[in-house]
């Protein structure tokens, strides 16, 4: 069997599970065994969640291209490696197999080395769905930079302040970005996010859409002629950097319920190790296997399930430049079709938008290549998983719902395709390693007794090795975050149900994080942005049931003392400044769907705003709102109800 540590019957999964309860660090080991390591670890485990401090496989050496790309190279070396489809269907599509992928990582290795890229340095990557994403993010890899992909959609200023965090000192782009009708001039963000900067040294910019750009000399190069000058010197192979399990291997900027992004750190080893695993067991993943995950490179999901999950298991993995709509609804199906993909994993988001063209898109199309379907980044509603199960996987593949996050490097929560059982809207079972608990707001374990199904914020209670090791440049700032508010445990911010088979279903965010379409947006930092522009004297978001985008951002600004109107026009062009400024601080992703223009807001005495009865009120439960006798003046809550949108 090509992957011993394959689960093959829910049996096996349930030995498993109880065999990495007992002896993690047993268990975990037995799995890392399976990789290339250029010297072994010392300990396998070594942790406490009061520092915190997490370290898998310290003293272990290694570098995770070498498992993704060169220990493939002698038996799978002719295999593909990626499959890349193009954002327009009449441009070719790229197939890049090991060997050549191997060749053109090591080559950008040398164009990283040769600018003064070393061991430790902070890499912002920046682009559009190419190959060359990938190769970027592997060459980093590779030299031992820690990359910090930044998705194609935030602005300027998130940039900047990304690039701030990370003290980054390189940055690869691209000249612009293809995503459906549109053309995204990402080297023009870039010149602007580096207005003030002082610490990016090199700009490597990557054609692809030939959009004019401007290039300051000394700074901004051409990949292209970089690696020219590479090739003119004949090299096709770099050593690649001997790193240490526990040496960070990115940085992930995600929202939390307060301030900035925080960007989230991962290792080697442990990351390694745990997205190969759960790639392998939760899809079920045989060599051959076409998989396509939709995500953007620029997420989580990307990371994991497109480079280093799917080419650590040396599979051939699909990167798609464009979106589920463009040219038209079936181009998802269009290409199952045309490369016989045998997975595909996708965000609800995007299936239910696709539901909403009909059954028209999909007729005609041969899907009769898929074996397995995912979900992930949101709760799935059961008429979209019925709707995929049947429409898309002809009642003849497994859906698996993965629950995860950007903190938790791969998959916790999930049925194994085919293995363990599926049931519509829920997660289910906790992958070996992890022990899930739901506690109330004291912090109290929740003990289920009988039959009955409990409910409670989901914490887990100790490590598994794709966890976070800290937040780049702020550790207290992980601490508080994600280990403080139960001691001794990590909160996930989510909230959960477990019924008697041990299945959990996940309710949603219980922090003030939303999630739009799958993307996570702190209601705080949105607020800021907000709050930022001219005529804004306060703000509130809340998030609202969406059907397509799962939650909608609604958002109560108190404008000028007035409802949105004055001299500079009406409220429907100040919502549109606003928009500009959201867009212009976070990104277009984050422009709320509504914004309600108020004379206050239900604050209690101490000041504090009730988001609770906001809430209500945007979701449209008018007659809910509960107790507002301790508001500082309850008078608004009628004037907000009667202005709802
Ligand atoms: O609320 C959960 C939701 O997405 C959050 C994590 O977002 P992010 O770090 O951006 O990572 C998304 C991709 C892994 C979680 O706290 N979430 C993710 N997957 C699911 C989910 N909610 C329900 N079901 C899921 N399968």
């Amino acid at each position: 069997m090509p992957y011993p540590y394959q689960i093959k019957s829910y049996d096996q999964y349930k030995a498993d599970y109880k065999k990495s309860i007992e002896d993690p660090a047993g268990f975990w080991g037995e799995i890392a065994e399976n990789f290339t390591w250029r010297k072994k670890w010392d300990e396998v485990l070594n942790w406490n969640f009061t520092e915190p401090k997490v370290e898998w496989f310290k003293g272990g050496k290694l570098n995770i291209t070498e498992n993704c790309l060169d220990r493939h190279l002698e038996k799978h070396g002719d295999m593909p490696a990626m499959i890349w489809e193009p954002n327009d269907p009449e441009e070719h599509h790229r197939i890049i197999t090991y060997k050549k992928l191997y060749e053109k990582v090591c080559q950008f290795s040398h164009v990283l080395k040769n600018n003064g890229v070393k061991k430790g340095d902070r890499v912002c990557i920046y682009m559009g769905m190419i190959p060359e994403l990938a190769i970027a993010v592997l060459a980093c890899a590779r030299v031992g930079a820690i990359h910090s992909v930044v998705f194609g959609g935030f602005s300027a200023q998130s940039i900047a302040d990304r690039l701030y965090d990370a003290q980054a000192e390189y940055i690869v782009t691209c000249d612009g970005a293809f995503r459906g009708a549109k053309d995204i001039p990402l080297k023009s963000v870039i010149d602007d996010a580096l207005i003030g900067n002082r610490t990016v040294k090199k700009v490597i910019v990557c054609t692809r859409t030939r959009t004019p750009v401007s290039m300051i000399k000394g700074r901004d190069l051409w990949w292209e002629d970089e690696i020219k000058k590479v090739e003119t010197m004949g090299l096709h192979d770099f050593p690649a950097e001997e790193m240490d399990a526990e040496d960070p291997l990115f940085i992930l900027y995600t929202s939390g319920s307060t301030g900035k992004p925080k960007g989230v750190v991962h290792t080697c080893g442990g990351y390694m190790v745990y997205t190969n695993y759960t790639f392998v067991n939760v899809f079920q993943y045989q060599p051959g296997d076409i998989h396509f995950c939709t995500a953007d490179i620029g997420w989580i999901t990307g990371h994991s399930y497109i480079v280093y999950g799917p080419l650590s298991a040396g599979a051939t993995t699909l990167l798609f430049e464009g979106v589920p709509t463009f040219p038209d609804a079936s181009r998802f199906w269009d290409i199952v079709d045309k490369f016989k993909v045998n997975i595909l994993y996708t965000a609800p988001t995007a299936i239910r938008s696709l539901m909403g063209y009909g059954l028209g898109p999909l007729q005609g199309k041969h899907l009769n290549s898929l074996k397995v379907l995912g979900t992930v980044g949101e709760p799935i509603n059961e008429e979209a998983w019925h709707w995929y199960s049947e429409h898309v996987g002809k009642n003849n593949c497994p859906v698996v719902d993965t629950w995860w996050q950007t903190e938790t490097g791969g998959t916790l929560i999930s049925n194994m395709a085919g293995i363990t059982p599926a049931v519509p809207s829920w997660a289910t079972l906790p992958m070996p390693g992890l022990e899930m608990v739901l506690v109330d707001e004291k912090g109290q374990e929740i003990i289920q007794e009988g039959e009955e199904t409990i409910s409670g914020n989901l914490c887990i209670k100790g490590p598994w090795p794709g966890i976070l090791r800290t937040t780049y440049g702020d550790h207290e700032r992980c601490r508080t975050n994600y280990f403080a508010t139960y001691p001794g445990m990590y909160f996930t911010g989510d909230g959960a149900l477990k019924d008697k088979n041990g299945f959990f279903r996940i309710t949603g965010r219980v922090d003030d994080v939303l999630n739009v379409s799958g993307h996570r947006i702190g209601t705080a930092e949105l607020e800021n942005a907000i709050n930022m522009h001219s005529g804004v004297v306060e703000s509130a978001v809340v998030g609202y049931p969406h059907d397509i985008k799962g939650q909608g951002i609604y958002a109560f600004v108190i404008y000028q003392g007035s409802h949105g109107q004055d001299t500079h026009g009406t409220a429907e062009m100040i919502r549109k400044d606003l928009n500009q400024t959201i867009t212009r601080i976070i990104g277009a992703i984050a422009k709320p769907d509504k914004i309600q223009f108020v004379s206050g807001l239900p604050k209690t005495r101490s000041g504090k705003i009730m988001r609770r009865i906001l809430r209500k009120i945007a979701e449209g439960d008018l007659d809910n709102v509960g107790d507002i006798s301790t508001l500082l003046d309850p008078t608004v809550v009628e004037e907000i109800k009667r202005g709802k949108l």
